[in-house]
């Protein structure tokens, strides 16, 4: 414990241990925590929460950033702690155990929850802050995410705080704190490039809100990023391919619009081809940033990258922790209602990369739901971005599951991403360019360039006879879902191997 990271002096006496903070839980509460895609997250108070819940009756809803890291929202499912919990996760146990019914789930528009906190929605009694230091106004520096913190440090009636220790003071500059007032007083978020300042570098609170303080020096879970293999490296210089065109055709200069890309091994696989590129000086404005935004910092491609949290593995955390003041003049995080602000990304002029489950023939996206029910892991900031991005690009493998899933289906099992805000389709085969075309239109080009060889024909045929029963958007009902039942049914959307088993 180091008390010189209080440097607001009557917080001094307000430090207990984990176990301690417990007892201010109370059954039914509403919690916010910090925690993003494993960054800044809670790693000791929510743990205590979920330990004392092993013994009685202790549910609370939790609101978060977006997903936790070290088993946290498994040891909270695990304990009955959780009666509701949003807007993100990644947690296989807890994904059992939202798919059993036993823990509801809201998937949320990251951007949303803070509107829904300053709108009530979510009363937060209690909210757990990590972070690295309280300075002399008593005003709080975050560690590796922002996430929702300001919203919950704006609006939870106590708050209790992690200082971090693990996390150097020299992170203090990294953050940009945007406070939003509530409807009507809004302003324009004058953000016009994505390296703009335009908050503070610590968040004011109302120190009488605060009832504890806990000392630990955990890092970030590491982030689970795994190495490109044959598809994610196809679908990476199939994307190459595409703004090297756009380039040639004058749409795009060498350094693009500025970039978002999505969680996952595709999107960073795909930020990662960005390395063997001609592009240059490439800037981005989205809301995690992995390994890939690192490595393209580092070779001299990318300019400058913004976001709320980041997630990157343990070789590539410890070159971030011990360079900050290197990489402080290269990055920046922000709250996630602002790096996810739509009224930005659509300013900015934004590529947005995010990875599907599942298109349609009409480019329709399912970015969540497996079989049009089993939660994946939510849809994220994807949403955000894919609807108000200058380009939408949806990125997956033609196919999942040893080529027993083909990701281009007759009809999505569920919409995140309306085929009104998907502009192009990328899959290891081939690329599919949606704007400008009418719905008809892109099925063909869809199938043909995006879906794999053994699906196409099925597709096709599905489409031809559909499209003589006429419609704008030519379905046969009876026959929509066809490739998801054959899947329940036999184990592959293949139809030989249905004919086999049956
Ligand atoms: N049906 C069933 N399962 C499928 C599938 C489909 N159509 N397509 C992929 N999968 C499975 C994969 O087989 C894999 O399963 P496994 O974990 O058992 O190996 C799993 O889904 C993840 O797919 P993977 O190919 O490894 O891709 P990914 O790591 O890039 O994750 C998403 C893909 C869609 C799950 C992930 O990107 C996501 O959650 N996206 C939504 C949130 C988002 O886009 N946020 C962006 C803003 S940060």
């Amino acid at each position: 414990m180091s008390l010189e990271r209080i440097k607001y002096e009557s917080f001094k006496n307000l430090v207990v241990s984990a176990e301690e903070t417990a007892q201010f839980f109370k059954n039914g509460m509403t919690v916010g925590s910090s925690g993003f895609t494993r960054g800044g997250d809670s790693k000791v108070v929510l743990k205590a929460l979920a330990e004392r819940a092993k013994n009685e009756d202790l549910k609370i809803t939790l609101l978060t950033g977006a997903s936790l890291g070290h088993g946290t929202d498994a040891a909270l499912s695990e304990s009955n702690a959780l009666t509701k919990r949003l807007p993100f996760q990644v947690d296989n146990v807890l994904r059992k155990a939202i798919n059993q019914g036993e823990v509801l789930f809201i998937d949320q528009h990251l951007s949303e929850s803070s509107e829904q906190i300053m709108d009530g929605i979510w009363n937060l009694d209690i909210g757990i802050l990590e972070v690295s230091e309280i300075l002399e106004d008593g005003s709080l520096v975050f560690t590796t995410s922002i996430g929702n913190n300001v919203a919950i440090a704006e609006y939870a009636d106590k708050l209790i705080l992690e200082i971090n220790t693990a996390i150097p003071k020299n992170i203090k500059g990294l953050h940009d704190i945007v406070s939003v007032p509530k409807y009507p007083n809004r302003k324009p978020i004058e953000i016009l490039k994505a390296d703009d300042r335009i908050g503070t570098e610590s968040l004011k609170i109302d120190p009488s809100k605060v009832i504890a303080i806990v000392f630990h020096d955990i890092e970030d879970a590491p982030g689970d990023i795994q190495p490109a293999d044959e598809a994610t490296t196809a679908i990476a210089n199939n994307i190459i391919k595409f703004f090297e065109n756009e380039v040639a055709q004058g749409k795009l200069t060498k350094s693009l619009m500025p970039l978002q890309c999505g969680i996952g091994k595709v999107a960073n696989a795909v930020l990662d081809g960005l390395q063997n590129s001609d592009f240059e000086d490439l800037v981005m404005y989205s809301e995690v940033l992995q390994d890939s935004t690192f490595n393209l910092i580092d070779s001299g491609k990318m300019n400058f990258a913004s976001a709320c949290s980041m997630t990157l593995s343990q070789a590539c955390y410890d070159r971030v922790i011990a360079n900050l003041d290197h990489y402080k003049s290269k990055i920046m995080l922000r709250p996630q209602n602002i790096s996810n602000s739509v009224e930005v990304i659509r300013r900015l002029g934004i590529i947005g990369i995010n990875t599907s489950l599942e298109c349609d023939i009409y480019g329709n996206v399912n970015s969540t739901h497996v079989l049009g029910k089993n939660m994946m892991n939510g849809i994220g900031g994807s949403g955000d971005f894919a609807r108000n991005a200058y380009i939408s690009i949806f990125v997956t493998a033609a196919t999942a599951k040893n080529g027993n899933i083909s990701s281009i289906v007759p009809m999505v099992s569920h919409h995140d991403h309306t085929e009104h805000d998907v502009d192009v389709i990328v899959t290891d085969q081939g690329v599919a360019d949606l704007r400008g075309l009418a719905p008809r239109e892109r099925a063909l080009v869809i199938i043909n360039n995006c879906a794999h060889p053994d699906y196409r024909a099925d597709l096709l045929d599905y489409y031809n006879r559909a499209a003589g029963f006429g419609g704008h958007t030519p379905h046969i009902l009876s026959e929509a879902f066809s490739f998801h039942q054959r899947l329940s049914e036999t184990g592959s959307m293949k139809k030989q191997l249905a004919t086999t088993v049956s």
